[in-house]
This record gives structure tokens, sequence and C-alpha cells, in this order.
């Protein structure tokens, strides 16, 4: 527990990356590996994470984000971009259950009542109001990275600040289904980043917490 508390005291969001160093193929596994162990709402994971480590294709992202978000983008090991299923319906939930079904080796009888049961839960939200669902289970998948990033010793950078329609034409998600909602970078810290040394700001505990 300490060494994850330590770690999480010693990552902060890289302002500059080193670009002599890069991620190692085994270390991306490990960290693909907690992405996709990230809890979701009823289980689906409505999204997909494409993982650009290409320099060409970094610097074509770049252009979608903006002021120091693009340095981040051309100068990081990898991007990782977060995209949420638009519109998420009944062929995702059938997938989903088949998946249930095969993995624990179980009758697609015995799993139907959870697809009904999220078949239902979907029928009741809107176009919109879905899409912003989806969108938030890629918070949860993006926590699970910068959670386990600096346990590799491995930097990181979560990010909103892109044009998202940019990224989409550029990758193709709009035809997916997919949009993109948050973005990473990963890498290693550049000896020059101001920002390591500054001192972490957090709520003191007795704002955070309300203790009943
Ligand atoms: C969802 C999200 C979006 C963020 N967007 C950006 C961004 O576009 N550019 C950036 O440099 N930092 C971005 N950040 C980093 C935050 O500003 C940073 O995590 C916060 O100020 C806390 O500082 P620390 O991460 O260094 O501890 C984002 C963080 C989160 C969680």
């Amino acid at each position: 527990m300490k060494e994850y508390i330590n770690s999480q005291k010693w990552r902060y969001a890289v302002k500059k990356y080193d670009t002599t160093k890069k991620v190692s193929a085994e270390d991306l596994a490990y960290l693909k590996e907690a992405i996709q162990l990230s809890v979701s709402s009823v289980g689906l994971q409505p999204y997909k994470v494409i993982v650009v480590g290409n320099q060409e294709m970094k610097e074509k992202l770049a252009a979608a984000a903006g002021g120091n978000n693009a340095n981040l983008f051309r100068d990081a090991s990898h991007i990782l971009i977060f995209a949420n299923e638009v519109n998420v319906n009944d062929a995702q939930v059938d997938k989903y259950v088949a998946n249930v079904s095969e993995v624990r080796g179980v009758p697609t009888e015995a799993v139907a009542g959870l697809g009904d049961y999220l078949k239902n839960f979907l029928g009741t939200l809107t176009d919109e109001q879905k899409n912003i669902w989806t969108a938030k289970q890629t918070y949860i998948a993006l926590a699970n990275l910068i959670h386990t990033a600096p346990l590799l010793n491995i930097d990181a950078t979560p990010m909103e600040g892109f044009n998202a329609a940019t990224i989409n034409e550029i990758l193709g998600l709009t035809e997916k289904g997919l949009n993109a909602s948050l973005v990473a970078t990963i890498g290693y810290r550049h000896a020059e980043d101001a920002n390591q040394h500054l001192k972490k700001v957090r709520k003191p505990e007795g704002e955070l917490f309300i203790t009943l």
C-alpha cells in the first residue's frame, strides 16, 4: 500500500517529455492489461483504446491538441486515445453477454436475463445520455492507467484539451461508432520539466471528506 501511495506522490501530469526514452513493449503490455482490468458500469466496457507509438501519427494527431498539449502528443513515447462507443445498442450487449457465457462456461440461456436487463437499462436512456454514460466509463479506464504507470516509473498526462472531431477524423473513429473522449500520453519526464518540482496541491482531508 505504501508503494502505491508513494507512486501517487511521485507522479504528476508531465508537461515535457524526454524524447529519447520509449516505453518498452513489456511495460506497455502491463499498462494495457491494467486498462483491460478496469471496472465499468454493468461490465460493458463501452469503449476502445487506440495506442499510438508511430511518430508520424503522433505528429499528425498533435494538430488536434491545443497549446502545450501538442508538444506532449509529439514528444511522448505513446498516445492513448480512449474512445467511447456512440449510441451503444443491443449489438454490444449481445457481444458482452456472449463473452460472459464463453469465459464463465455457462450456457447462453443462463445469461439471457443479464442481456435483457442491460437492454432494458439502455432503453431508458436517450442517445445523448448513452453517450455521456459511455464517455464516463473511459474516465475509469484512464484512472487505471494513471494509477499503474507510476508503479512502473512511467509518467503520464491525462488530457481533455484536444479537438475530438479532428482526432475522430484522423483515426476514422466516427465510422467505427467511436468518439475520442479522453487522451493520455505516456513516457518519461524531461529533466527540464519544472512541474516535477512543484508541490502537489490537493484539498485538505477535512475539506474533501465528510465523515458520518
Ligand atoms: C480528465 C483530465 C483532463 C486533463 N486535461 C489536461 C490537459 O488537457 N492538459 C494538461 O496538461 N493537463 C491536463 N490534466 C492534468 C491536470 O491538470 C492535473 O492532473 C491536475 O492539475 C493535478 O495535478 P497533478 O496531476 O500534477 O498531480 C487533466 C487531468 C484530468 C484528470
